[in-house]
Order: structure tokens, then C-alpha cells, then sequence
């Protein structure tokens, strides 16, 4: 059988349709509201509220597909597997229908000629053997039976197959996963038996606890259904291929490269550049655009790691613009941000193309001449010298835009390694000489932000405290977004707010950088910020020990106390002047405000 991803897509949604969830749009890959990750890894993440029993607007049975990017194993592309950018179809119940729904629907979307129409005989299934945490899942494994699945088809597997949770602490649960025959033959054994012969197709959790600090579980308001199938790997499987980047998702932009390329076309670098520029369209159609830092140094990442393989190819000038225009016009109809966006998108594509496509050339040969360098001073020591210097990778860096990943992969292509703490230390002390803001590194990135995110990001804490004063303690935040121009801010509160209520949040605010204030930031235990009162959100998703952000102005008035992973400014003289420039209705009892520093 032929299946193409976009009908998979299509009739996933449409079949959840007819069970009466409601189609909900996929939430940016940039979290809103949750500065503890860089992007949305899996379907559930945007949803992690919801799970945890807040009302979701559009109800209780959702349907989704959520765009994902992973960055852990971005090295790793290129091999037949790995991707950086994923879709994750996903049928939710918010505390409505649980197990036997669950399974049955997904039983009928897979083997119903009217929708898959998948053999019975392909799949096998898995369910929690149970612990000490949860009994055996007998109950999901009956209602495998009572679908006709065979008792030698059911595996139940220990918790490290068969429990699912989002990190350490938050939502989790047993859950029972569907496997795809992919062997040789006819479909036999299980995955106990013959492990290698199946593939996992989806994913069907069942959310009944909240995991705690302390490892403990509480059990959630209400039990919750979150399932998860990946498109790629989905569509792969089902066509019978072993590979994603054999199915339509990709044939077209392997088949583009190959025309560039012609005869030193090499698949390795072809599927990064393929999985490369997907991932850059749609982060830069969320708002991603590339830097030196966060987000935006991944971006960077991706698209010069792109344009580095298209030219050992021999493919040099501006070229991925092409492929970038051929996912936008594939995802338009599924994501419409990426044709409203069109522009944007090939313009950040070519800007880096130009910038970096003038230094790769020198830049590589300054490598090859740090290489020889070494090997002369092997021959003259005697000693072997395998590490470049964090110098070295840091010249790569500043004069010829080198990502230090990328510096690390060509040092492995030539059986080298860098040093890249003194390259961190390098980074560090050219951070403070031009004074740029000062977060320093953290896993996936160098996190840092421009000076006018920063302020307005501080901005965002004393509007917080200034609306708990002026609205009432009720007032808690709901969402936020910053760009270097404005911030918009979503928070709970019944009704529209006066004119009156706004200048004098717009006035706690000006008093409060008037005061001339400073930022402090505390590292406490959690449960001692919570019981202090401090502001925050998503406490869940924060470790133990957490940073309160507090701004104590030079009056001694201590203006605002935050949850926060930073960064801000260190005081407040040149923040400018605050002003709420729109106040609006964003969701039912969510208010949104946006803001700008003049
Ligand atoms: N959260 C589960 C997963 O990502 C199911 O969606 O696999």
C-alpha cells in the first residue's frame, strides 16, 4: 500500500473528529510561558498545563499536531533515523474518556478499511507490567483481548518501556503502545520475543498521577488520555519503508539536492541539509530568527551546518532558498504561519547564506592551517597533539562564524577533539568586554539576550507584581512573549480593565524604574519560594532548588519577587518608560496585554 504522509495527517484528525474532539491548531515551537526549555519536544508539552486540570477552551477531547524540534542528537543527523524537526499527531482527553476509548479508537483508526485499514495480524501491542508505583495494566490488556488481539500478541514490559513521563516530576503514567511488523515473512512473535521485528507506531499514555519533588505520586484531578504518533516514523513504516528519509516527506528535497549536486552527491549530507532546512523554516516562522544565542544560536546552527554540506558537495551561492520554498509550499496548508511568513523566512535563509558562504571558504582554510600547525609542533615535540585550542575554536567562532559544534565536527572529521572549555571561557570573557547581557552557557546553546529583551523581560516581572497590586492576588500569569519591540503578556482576570486600572499599573511600574532599582537573584529551595508567596508558573517543570528574581528599588521597596531563569537587567536606569499599549481579551478569564519601553 501507498500512503502519504499528508493523508495519514489528514485522516487522523478527521477520524478524531467524528469521536467529537475538537482540532486544535499546533502551539509554536518556541514554549510560551516556559523559559526552562529552548523548544516543544513532544506532542504533550503545551498541553502539560491542561493534564494537570486546568480547563483547555476548546474542551475536553482534543485532537492535534504539534510540531516538535529535538536538539539533544542534532550530531547525529545525517544517519538513516535521526531528525530535528518531527510532527506529532495526538488525541487528548482532558479528564473525559480513559482506557477503553482510548484503545478502541485507536484499534479502529488503525485496522477500519474506512480509515487505515491495517492488517490486524501487523500489529502487536505492549502494556505496563506493573510496579510498585502501579498495578498490572490487566484492564488495558482486556481490552486488547476483546478487540480479537491474541493473548501472544500482548507484551507486558517493565516501566522503562511502559511508563511515560514528561521529565522528573509533572504528568506520567503507565502507558500501552502499538507496534508495527517490519521483519521478514510473515508476522510472528511479539515484542518480548523478537523485539527487532516490530516497530513502535504510537503511544497511547494514561495520565492518572502528578510526580513529585520527592518522587512520590499525586494522583491528578482527573485522569487524562495523551497520545502520541510521530508522522515521519508513522509514514515510514507504513509504506513498508525502514527509512523516513524514503518517504515523501523527503524524496522531493533529496531528489532537489541531487540535481545541485549531481555527481558528488552524498546521501549523509543530504539528509542533514534536508532535515536542516525543515527545521529552519519553521523556526523562523515562529519567530526564531539566527543569533549567537539561544533559539537563535540553534537556528545558526542548523542552517550553516546546511550550507557547510552543500559545499562539500561543491554547492556554493545561494541555494537552500530553493528548498526553503519548497517546505513552505508543503506545509502551507498545514501550518499557515509558514506562507505568512514566506518572506521573512527566505530572507533570514539568504541573509545567513551570504554572511556565512563569505567566511566558510576562509574559515575552513584557517582550519586546515590550525592542522598544520599542530602537526608541526607534533613533529617538533615529538608529542602527539590531538586537542585545538579553545583559542583556536574561538577565532573560528568570532571572525569566521564557525558554531563551536561545528568547529567540533570538522575536528572529528580530522580525528581531533577541541578544547571547549577554554573555548566556554573565551565566549565568557568576550561576553563581558562588549557587555552584552550576561547569561553565560547553557546546554544547546549560548543563552544570552539582547538588551532591549532583557529590559523588557524585567519590564514583564514588576507588570506582574503591578497587576497582583492593582487587580488583585488572583492575577497570575498565563502566557508571555517578548520580541526586542514589545512584550505581550497573558493573565487571569475576569474582566476588561479600566482606564484607571491601567495608569496605575503603567504608574507602579515607572515608580518602580524610577526608584532606580536593582535585580538581585536568589538560588532557594522551591517549597520554601512557594510558601514565600513568590510569583511563578509552571512550578512542576522547575528543579528543586530554584532563582527568585527580586527587584528592590532604591527607595528599599521591594517592587517585585519571581520565579524566573533570568536574564535581566542589573538596574533599571536605562529601561526608558513603560506603557501598556493595548489591553484585550485573549481567551475566556484570560486577559492579554501588550506593552513597550520608550
Ligand atoms: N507523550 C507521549 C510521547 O511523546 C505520547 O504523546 O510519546
Amino acid at each position: 500500500m501507498t500512503i502519504l504522509s499528508s493523508e495519514i495527517r489528514t485522516k487522523y484528525l478527521e477520524f478524531f473528529k467524528t469521536k467529537s474532539h475538537a482540532i486544535i491548531p499546533s502551539a509554536p515551537l518556541v514554549p510560551e510561558n516556559d523559559p526552562s526549555v529552548l523548544f516543544n519536544t513532544a506532542g504533550m508539552q503545551p498541553l502539560v498545563p491542561y493534564l494537570l486540570g486546568e480547563p483547555h477552551p476548546m474542551g475536553k477531547r482534543i485532537v492535534d499536531v504539534q510540531k516538535c524540534v529535538r536538539t539533544g542528537d542534532i550530531d547525529d543527523v545525517g544517519d538513516n533515523r535521526h531528525l530535528t524537526f518531527f510532527e506529532m499527531l495526538g488525541n487528548w482527553s482532558l479528564g473525559d474518556y480513559f482506557k477503553k476509548e482510548s484503545i478502541t479508537w485507536s484499534h479502529e483508526f488503525l485496522t477500519s478499511p474506512e480509515w487505515l485499514g491495517i492488517d490486524q495480524n501487523m500489529l502487536t501491542v505492549t502494556v505496563f507490567e506493573g510496579n510498585s508505583d502501579a498495578p498490572r495494566d490487566e484492564e488495558s490488556a482486556e481490552i486488547w483481548r476483546s478487540l480479537g488481539m491474541p493473548n501472544d500478541r500482548i507484551s507486558y514490559l517493565p516501566a522503562v518501556d511502559n511508563w511515560w513521563a514528561a521529565g522528573p516530576t509533572g504528568p506520567c503514567g503507565p502507558d500501552t503502545e502499538i507496534f508495527y511488523y517490519v521483519g521478514n515473512g510473515v508476522p510472528h512473535g511479539n515484542c518480548a520475543t523478537n523485539p527487532d521485528d516490530w516497530m513502535e507506531i504510537w503511544n497511547n499514555v494514561f495520565m492518572q498521577f502528578d510526580r513529585q519533588a520527592d518522587g512520590s505520586l499525586q494522583p491528578l484531578p482527573s485522569q487524562c488520555v495523551d497520545t502520541g504518533m510521530g508522522l515521519e516514523r508513522v509514514t515510514a513504516t507504513l509504506n513498508g519503508f525502514k527509512h523516513v528519509f524514503d518517504t515523501d516527506i523527503f524524496v522531493p528535497y533529496l531528489a532537489k539536492i541531487r540535481e545541485l549536486a549531481r555527481e558528488k552527491y552524498d546521501d549523509r549530507g543530504a539528509r542533514i541539509i534536508a532535515d536542516h532546512i525543515r527545521t529552519a523554516v519553521h523556526m523562523i516562522s515562529d519567530g526564531v530568527v539566527p543569533k549567537n544565542v539561544a533559539q537563535g544560536y540553534i537556528l545558526r546552527r542548523l542552517i550553516r551546518r546546511a550550507i557547510r554540506e552543500f559545499a562539500r558537495m561543491g554547492v556554493t551561492g545561494v541555494v537552500l532558498g530553493e528548498l526553503a520554498k519548497m517546505v513552505i509550499e508543503t506545509f502551507a496548508p498545514v501550518y499557515p504561519s509558514v506562507s505568512t511568513h514566506r518572506e521573512k523566512i527566505l530572507e533570514e535563509i539568504q541573509r545567513e547564506e551570504e554572511k556565512f558562504g563569505k567566511t566558510l571558504a576562509d574559515g575552513t582554510r584557517e582550519f586546515e592551517k590550525i592542522v598544520r600547525g599542530m602537526k608541526e609542533a607534533e613533529l617538533k615535540t615529538g608529542q602527539s597533539i590531538t586537542r585545538i585550542s579553545g583559542q583556536k575554536a574561538f577565532t573560528l567562532f568570532d571572525t569566521y562564524g564557525f558554531p563551536v559544534e561545528m568547529t567540533e565536527e570538522i575536528a572529528k572529521e580530522h580525528g581531533l577533539t577541541i578544547d571547549r572549555a577554554g573555548f566556554e571561557e573565551k565566549f565568557k570573557a568576550h561576553q563581558e568586554l562588549s557587555r552584552t547581557a550576561s547569561a553565560g552557557m547553557f546546554k544547546g546553546g549560548l543563552a544570552d539576550q539582547s538588551d532591549k529583551t532583557t529590559a523588557l523581560h524585567s519590564a514583564c516581572h514588576l507588570m506582574l507584581a503591578g497587576l497582583r497590586q492593582v487587580l488583585g492576588t488572583h492575577v497570575a500569569q498565563a502566557g508571555s512573549n517578548i520580541t526586542e519591540e514589545r512584550l505581550r503578556f497573558d493573565f487571569t482576570h475576569p474582566e476588561k480593565m479600566t482606564p484607571e486600572q491601567i495608569t496605575a499599573v503603567e504608574n507602579f511600574v515607572n515608580e518602580a524604574i524610577q526608584s532606580s532599582l536593582t535585580v538581585t537573584v536568589v538560588e532557594e529551595s522551591k517549597s520554601g519560594a512557594q510558601t514565600r508567596g513568590v510569583s511563578g508558573s509552571f512550578w512542576e517543570k522547575y528543579p528543586d532548588t530554584v532563582k527568585v528574581y527580586k527587584m528592590v528599588g532604591g527607595n528599599g521597596k521591594v517592587y517585585s519577587e519571581e520565579l524566573c531563569g533570568g536574564p535581566h537587567v542589573e538596574n533599571s536606569l536605562k529601561m526608558g518608560t513603560f506603557k501598556i499599549s493595548k489591553e484585550e481579551s485573549s481567551s475566556s478569564g484570560v486577559r492579554r496585554i501588550k506593552a513597550v519601553l520608550q
